[in-house]
């Protein structure tokens, strides 16, 4: 399973990507707002930061809903960086659109991603990546897991090649669960992906090597 940083903020990108396993970054206009990137120049230049930054693929949202809007804007967003995948949210417009980019050589995310419905269509429009948003599922007191699972199966029924990308995580758990579940990919925020490293009992036993490495140094 490939680790993604679901983040704008620089500083949380370059800590994540230091520990040398992020494969990726996605963003969304909720988390540029959250770091204050304001103007298209400014959002166009934070992609530019971002790739520079980390060696894998970046999410970039196009925020139109038009079909020829979607499309313009995708190409602007794609011409950034090679590594720039334009992430589309799953309505009837960004259906057609994704299969517009799938057909021009532009990779897609398809995001707002709630059912299994939503994800065949993704995969027949040849998006990249399918970003079902679990966390947000959980706090309706539906299984956003569970979800994954789903699509895993039907993808794997299917043959379809798009990668189930597991977005909107709240936890460490949240991560083994899809992991477990057969997600491609986990984007994460950064004390999730950090919470993975905690144990109480890693932390007692490298306290009892320390003490006793001091008995024979
Ligand atoms: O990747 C999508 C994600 O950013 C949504 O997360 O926490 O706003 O539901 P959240």
């Amino acid at each position: 399973m490939k680790f993604f940083i679901d983040t704008a903020n620089l500083g949380q990108i370059k800590e994540a990507n230091e520990l040398g396993i992020l494969d990726g970054v996605t963003t969304n206009p909720s988390l540029m707002a959250k770091e204050g990137i304001k103007g298209h120049d400014a959002v166009m230049n934070h992609y530019k930061t971002i790739c520079e930054i980390v060696n894998g693929d970046v999410s970039a949202e196009v925020i139109s809903t038009e079909f020829k809007a979607i499309v313009e804007e995708g190409k602007k967003l794609a011409a950034i960086h090679p590594n720039i995948i334009v992430k589309v949210p799953m309505i009837k417009d960004g259906v057609k659109a994704m299969k517009w980019f799938t057909d021009n050589g532009i990779k897609t995310n398809c995001t707002l991603v709630f059912s299994a419905g939503q994800a065949i269509l993704a995969a027949k429009a040849g998006a990249k990546y399918v970003s079902p948003f679990i966390g947000r599922i959980d706090d309706g007191n539906w299984d956003g897991v569970e979800l994954i699972s789903q699509i895993a199966q039907i993808y794997s029924i299917q043959g379809f090649k798009t990668e189930i990308l597991a977005a909107s995580i709240r936890s460490s758990l949240h991560i083994v669960k899809c992991a477990e579940a057969g997600a491609d990919v986990c984007t994460s925020p950064l004390d999730s992906i950090l919470g993975l490293l905690k144990h109480p009992l890693t932390d007692i036993g490298l306290a009892k090597f320390l003490e006793d490495a001091k008995k024979s140094a």
